[in-house]
């Protein structure tokens, strides 16, 4: 592991500590706080693939579907450049789901990729492609569970572990993805197949029985004796 010299800082910024450290053919960008990781991972001087940004508070974190994703001191909030593929949702989803086990919590994906505890949510997921990359980041509840409903690391697990740690098994997963069956390890962790959902896609709104996930990871939902796949939405569990 080797620590650089830390990047400059920007004007505005003359508060803020950036350090960077380059481990394992990654870059590490650690930034006290910003607004959101996914803008700094998207700037120009950060774009090469493998970076990665991860910072202790975010001011507007983002979610998926224009949600805030709220960001306060105690989470992981990271966001890595990787080049795009049409499964790059679904091997990150099983990747933070892994490492969540290696703590020996039980976490599952709720399709998309909600990463979901008993039915509670502990991390999310957002992509944002740009060219042939992907941002993808990563919100993580390690000390606190900012919204009801949502859950924790430390309210799960007894086992010993840090934001930083967490962060390197995820990004160690992720890299294993590469060299399996990917759907087939989403398949056993999702737990929308089976469920009666409600999929908001756009302004419509589409209730039916989740029989599968296609092979590029897309909801494949019965509507009465019809199939209808569906590549993005927003899905609810119909049972709780
Ligand atoms: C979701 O709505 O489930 C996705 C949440 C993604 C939050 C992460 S935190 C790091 C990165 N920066 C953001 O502003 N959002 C993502």
């Amino acid at each position: 592991m080797h620590k650089s010299e830390p990047l400059n800082k920007r004007k505005g910024e003359s508060r803020t500590l950036i350090e960077q450290i380059h481990l394992m053919d990654r870059t590490i960008v650690h930034i006290d706080r910003v607004s959101s990781t996914q803008d700094v991972a998207k700037k120009t001087n950060s774009m090469s693939l493998g970076t990665v940004v991860v910072a202790d508070v975010q001011d507007q974190g983002r979610g998926q579907h224009g949600h805030e994703w709220i960001s306060p001191r105690g989470g992981l909030y990271a966001s890595m450049v990787l080049r795009n593929d049409p499964l790059i949702s679904v091997r990150v989803g099983v990747a933070v789901a892994r490492a969540l086990k290696k703590l020996e919590i039980d976490a599952y994906l709720k399709w998309p990729n909600d990463v979901v505890v008993a039915g509670k949510k502990i991390a999310g997921i957002l992509i944002e492609a740009k060219g042939e990359a992907a941002v993808v980041g990563i919100g993580l509840n390690i000390d606190t569970s900012p919204l009801p409903g949502s859950t924790c690391v430390t309210d799960q697990t007894k086992l010993p572990t840090s934001r930083d740690q967490l962060l390197r098994c995820i990004l160690d997963r992720l890299e294993r993805t590469y060299e399996e069956d990917i759907i087939q390890a989403y398949r056993q962790l999702c737990v929308t197949i089976g469920q009666d959902v409600k999929v908001s896609v756009g302004r419509e709104t589409i209730t039916g029985h989740v029989h599968s996930i296609s092979a590029l990871g897309h909801l494949m939902l019965k509507i009465g004796d019809q199939l209808r796949i569906i590549d993005s939405g927003q899905c609810t569990h119909l049972a709780p």
